[in-house]
């Protein structure tokens, strides 16, 4: 109950940033533009200013979809992965491999935010500690249970380890969040070799 309030409240914070501030911001730069100066000192000002605010817009479009991705909220769980995916494979210089043959799931936005943040969260456990040079992710129903399949071809861990030293909030929040989605997660990684995750998801 508490992780379902904390993300109601995250989706109304990000959707405030994005719908209220966002249009503000294109007021302003409106306005900007109105005004009629020669003056140079002015202009350039008046330019300084325009390049602020896109600054700001951008920087406040980053926030809100970090507190909760605009794309989940309106378009729903698979465009989300397949927009997370794209752009995490651009900026780490990694091959990603997203092959999906899930369209539309009939499922509820607590699931699908659920779903999101441990797809997320192990995605970004690859990139940050693995040293991979591939990432495969394989996304497919079957017998009404969403599996997710994410493997990285990079150093792998000691999960007993690492459980047992209770360290890593991350790797708990994935194991809790399949718990409330009643899915089953299996988990197979060894030092030195890669990691591989399966979630089997009730839908
Ligand atoms: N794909 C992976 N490849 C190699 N090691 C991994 C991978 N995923 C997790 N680990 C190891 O497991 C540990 C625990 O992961 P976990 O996500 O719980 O914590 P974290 O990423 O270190 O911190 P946090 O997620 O809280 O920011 C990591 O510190 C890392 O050593
Ligand atoms: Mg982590």
């Amino acid at each position: 109950m508490e992780v379902e309030l904390l993300e109601t409240e995250r989706g109304r914070i990000a959707s405030d940033l994005h719908d209220d501030l966002g249009p503000l911001l294109s007021v302003i730069k409106m306005n900007l533009h109105l005004l009629d100066t020669k003056d140079k000192n002015d202009l350039m000002i008046l330019g300084k200013t325009s390049t602020h605010i896109d600054h700001i817009a951008k920087r406040l479009r980053e926030i809100s979809n970090n507190i909760m991705p605009y794309t989940l909220q309106k378009k729903g769980l698979v465009t989300a992965i397949t927009e997370i995916t794209e752009l995490l494979a651009e900026g780490n210089g990694l091959s990603i491999k997203l092959d999906n043959s899930v369209t539309d799931l009939a499922i509820t936005k607590e699931k699908e935010i659920h779903i999101f943040r441990l797809f997320q969260e192990v995605l970004n456990n690859a990139i940050k500690h693995a040293n991979a040079s591939e990432i495969k992710i394989h996304l497919y129903e079957e017998k009404k249970e969403l599996n997710i399949l994410i493997k990285d071809n990079g150093c792998g861990f000691d999960k007993e380890k690492v459980m047992d030293q209770g360290k890593g909030l991350g790797l708990q929040n994935i194991l809790r969040r399949a718990g409330i989605l009643k899915g089953k997660v299996y988990l197979e990684t060894v030092p030195g070799s890669g990691t591989e995750y399966h979630f089997r998801i009730p839908l």
